[in-house]
Formats: structure tokens, C-alpha cells, sequence
């Protein structure tokens, strides 16, 4: 029997994009998935009867053989819902598995996890790599942003794979490069997905002020949405909006069918952890996680709409809608500085090299977070780490600083709710104020627990207690 080339564990709907992308590239596939009586049965031959590209790969619902199907060094692709899951497929693949045989997990998993199954592989003489995949499951099947780690000498043998797979940027090179080692492809695209929430946040109060604040419609906000795409405000998540705007249902707009509780798999809530260890303000990732969770106690905030009997300000006919998408540029400008401040942060402290450029130079084509703002980024990062010290964005922030200001009045004066823009506008002073209030944080500190303080005149001098009263 001719051997397969590679293998993918794992046919839920991301597992079947990548196994189709993977066959239309050519390569020769052997397809995995558990049998579950009842649940879950024959689903590898019948995915493989479903579509002509897959003819030539074999399917299995038994995992040794599976494992025996493929050449060595086996490259096996795991397409399985982070956790225990995982693990408990690699222990029943290790028996099967030989030395230099590579694991590939393409889900979200942990980065900290990651690099313990690094660990536990490399004791058994294999290879494991954590790899984010963005994109969807559109971006499976014709190409998805690709950030695999683990370590350096594994990357050579799988990137003929991934690199074939991976959407392509605008000069033809694959959306997938050797992000670093450890867990730092999945600490990245965990970043990628908390910066992705903010993203998804700041359409959201934008939608919230122009509905509610300024009283148009979903229609009128798709054209509105539109105008921007066509000045240098394209995204992807931009533009899957304005198609959400349009949905109709029958003669209703779709979007007001859709109860407003917002989900989350986990990867916000990753990224503000990771943050807070090590001691890095992603303000607006974390404002738009809880907003979620602010979303999600509906029936609270049901009852305490009646019990509040607020004066209400009314529609504010002064959202200006030039001042609105200078604001959303700049707060988009200061997510993107928070998220790669973020990275730049951890890639310090865990030492893995993190090349930035790079990072967003895969994340122009392919992943969720994909605009012509990335685009511009991959340039000045190979200089300059810190994006809101970039030479053109510090002009463009100049510029629009006021009208930031001036939707977080309209905001106010509407009743809108808009924790990412003001997250961003209050970063953005913060970040940029040589004196801060912090003298008093450090005064009550000293006041009430002596923890010292430094002083402004002699910093050097070391810290000091007062006597306060
Ligand atoms: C991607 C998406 C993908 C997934 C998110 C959803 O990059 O392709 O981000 O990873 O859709 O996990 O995350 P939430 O359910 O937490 O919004």
C-alpha cells in the first residue's frame, strides 16, 4: 500500500476546509476520525466519498492503522478541540508513533500546555508543534494565516505542507513562518484572537452610536461601513459587517433577531491573563472581554433597565460621522499597539526571538484580524516595535485625537455604552502624559502599608517613608 504523506486527525468542520485544501495541493492524505457508536461513525470514508478531491486519501476510524498509513517521519495534523482531548490522543498515538515523528496541533490550544506537550514529546524522541490557524473555516479551505512554533529544526519538516495550505500574501509568500519556539505560535495567535475581540468591539459600539446615538439604519450603516472600506479603513472583520447589516429576514433586519449575549471560547480571556502576568495594559482586548461578560447578564440588565429610570439624553444628532471614523482609525491604531506591545513583552521574557514584521506579514492575508492597517504595519515594524511611536502614526493620532474625544462626548450624550473607545482614548493619554496621577497611588501606599516611594527630585536616591500623620 502506498503510504501517505501526511496526516490530519480530527473531521469536524476545520478539519475537513484544511483536509481539502491539503488534497487540491496535491498531497497524498491519510484522514482520521474517533468512532463514536452512534455519534460519530465511518466519518473519515464518507468525508472521503463526499468529494472527488479527496480520491486518492485513505480514511480510518482505527488509530493504529491510521498510524501505520503514513511515511516517516510521520507529520500528523491534530484538529481537535484544545484540552484534555488532545492529550489523550497523543498518549494513544505515542505507542504507535516512532522517533522524529512530528504532532501538529492546529487548534487553540494553551501556550503554557503547549509547552508542556513540547516537553513530553521531545522525551519520547518526537516532535511537537503548537500551530495557530486563522481564518475560519473559509480560511482552512482556501488559505488560512499560519503561526506555527515549537522547535526551529522541526519547522523544515512541515512547511512544504503548511506553507502550500497557507493563504498568500500580496507578493505570492505563504501566510506561515516559524513564529519561535516553545508555545510561541499559540501565544501569538492567542494574541491574534484578543486583539480580534477588540477589533470586533470597537464595530460594535461604532454600530451602537450610529443605531442608537444617531438614529440610522442597519442599511443606512453598511453604506456608511462601505464609504470607510474605500478609505484605508478595509478589514475583513469590517467588511463580513456590512454583509451582516444587510441580512435580511423576511421584511426584518436579521441583526435585531440576534439576542445580544456574547459568546467566547476562551482566547480573550487567555490573552488578559497573560497580560496582567506580565504586567502589560492591553486595555481595549480586556474592555472588549468584558463587555462580553457584561452582555451576557441579559436578564440583569433587563430588570435593571426598568429599575434605573435614567434621564435619558435622547439621539445624539451630533455624531459626526468623519469625526466617528477618524476615532475608530486611531482606536484600531491602538489596539494593534497593545497587542504587539504584548508580544513583544512575553517574547522578551520567554527569550523567543518573536520577528514582527513577520507576525504581521502573515496576518495580511488569511486570519480574521487581516486589513490594510497590518499591511501598513509589516514595514515600520522591522524598525520599530512600538507602533504608536511610528513616525506616520504618531501624525495620524495627532490628527484625530480630537474627534476621539469628541465620539466619547457623543457616546456620553447618546447613552451609549462604549468601554473599547474609551479604553483607547484613555490609553492613548495615558501613554502619552509625561506627569501621571500615580504619585498618589504611591503617597497612600506609604500612608496606610509603608511601601515607600521614589522621589521626583532624586529618583535615584531609593525609596522613602513618611511619617504621615
Ligand atoms: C480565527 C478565529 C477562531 C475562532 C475563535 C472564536 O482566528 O480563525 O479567531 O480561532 O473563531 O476562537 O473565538 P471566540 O469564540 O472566543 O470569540
Amino acid at each position: 500500500m502506498q503510504l501517505s504523506e501526511f496526516g490530519l486527525i480530527g473531521l469536524g468542520v476545520m478539519g475537513k476546509s484544511l483536509s481539502l485544501n491539503l488534497a487540491e495541493n496535491g498531497f497524498h492524505l491519510s484522514l482520521y476520525n474517533r468512532h463514536e457508536t452512534g455519534i460519530e461513525e465511518n466519518v473519515a470514508n464518507d468525508f472521503i466519498e463526499s468529494d472527488p478531491l479527496l480520491k486518492s486519501a485513505k480514511g480510518f476510524d482505527d488509530l493504529n492503522k491510521f498510524v501505520a498509513s503514513l511515511e516517516a517521519p510521520r507529520k500528523i495534523l491534530l484538529m481537535i478541540k484544545a484540552g484534555p482531548a488532545l492529550d489523550k490522543v497523543i498518549d494513544l498515538m505515542i505507542p504507535v508513533l516512532e522517533a522524529g515523528d512530528v504532532i501538529i496541533d492546529g487548534g487553540n490550544s494553551h501556550y503554557k500546555d503547549t509547552k508542556r506537550r513540547i516537553d513530553y514529546l521531545a522525551n519520547h524522541q518526537m516532535h511537537f508543534v503548537g500551530s495557530g490557524v486563522s481564518g475560519g473555516e473559509e480560511g482552512a479551505r482556501k488559505g488560512p494565516s499560519i503561526m506555527p512554533g515549537g522547535a526551529k529544526e522541526t519547522y523544515p519538516l512541515i512547511s512544504r505542507f503548511l506553507e502550500a495550505i497557507a493563504a498568500k500574501d500580496k507578493y505570492g509568500n505563504a501566510c506561515c513562518t516559524y513564529i519561535g519556539s516553545e508555545g510561541a505560535g499559540h501565544f501569538i495567535k492567542m494574541v491574534h484572537n484578543g486583539v480580534e475581540y477588540a477589533e470586533m468591539q470597537l464595530i460594535a459600539e461604532t454600530y451602537g452610536l450610529l443605531r442608537y446615538g444617531g438614529g440610522h439604519t442597519p442599511d443606512q450603516i453598511a453604506g456608511i461601513f462601505e464609504n470607510w472600506m474605500g478609505q484605508g479603513l478595509s478589514s475583513y472583520l469590517l467588511e463580513i459587517s456590512i454583509n451582516i447589516m444587510r441580512k435580511k429576514e423576511n421584511d426584518s433586519w436579521l441583526i435585531d433577531q440576534i439576542l445580544d449575549k456574547a459568546g467566547n471560547k476562551g482566547t480573550g480571556s487567555w490573552t488578559t491573563i497573560a497580560a496582567a502576568e506580565l504586567g502589560v495594559p492591553v486595555t481595549m482586548i480586556t474592555a472588549a472581554l468584558f463587555a462580553r461578560y457584561t452582555s451576557s447578564f441579559k436578564n440583569e440588565r433587563i430588570e435593571n433597565s426598568a429599575a434605573y429610570n435614567f434621564e435619558k439624553n435622547g439621539t445624539a444628532t451630533s455624531i459626526d460621522i468623519d469625526q466617528l471614523r477618524d476615532a475608530y482609525q486611531i482606536a484600531r491604531i491602538i489596539n494593534h499597539h497593545q497587542g504587539f506591545h504584548l508580544m513583544q513583552a512575553a517574547s522578551d521574557d520567554a527569550n523567543w526571538g518573536l520577528n514582527f514584521s513577520e507576525i504581521a506579514r502573515i496576518w495580511t492575508n488569511g486570519c480574521i484580524i487581516r486589513s490594510d492597517l497590518m499591511e501598513q504595519l509589516v514595514e515600520p515594524l522591522k524598525t520599530e516595535h512600538r507602533i504608536l511611536n511610528m513616525k506616520s502614526m504618531v501624525t495620524l493620532l495627532e490628527k484625530n485625537k480630537t474627534a476621539l474625544g469628541n465620539i466619547i462626548k457623543a457616546g456620553v450624550n447618546s447613552d451609549q455604552a462604549i468601554p473599547c473607545f474609551s479604553a483607547a482614548a484613555t490609553y492613548l493619554l495615558t501613554y502619552t502624559s509625561a506627569q501621571s496621577t500615580a504619585n498618589i497611588i504611591q503617597a497612600q501606599r506609604d500612608y496606610f502599608g509603608a511601601h515607600t516611594y521614589q522621589r521626583m527630585d532624586d529618583p535615584e536616591s531609593g525609596f522613602h517613608h513618611t511619617e504621615w500623620v
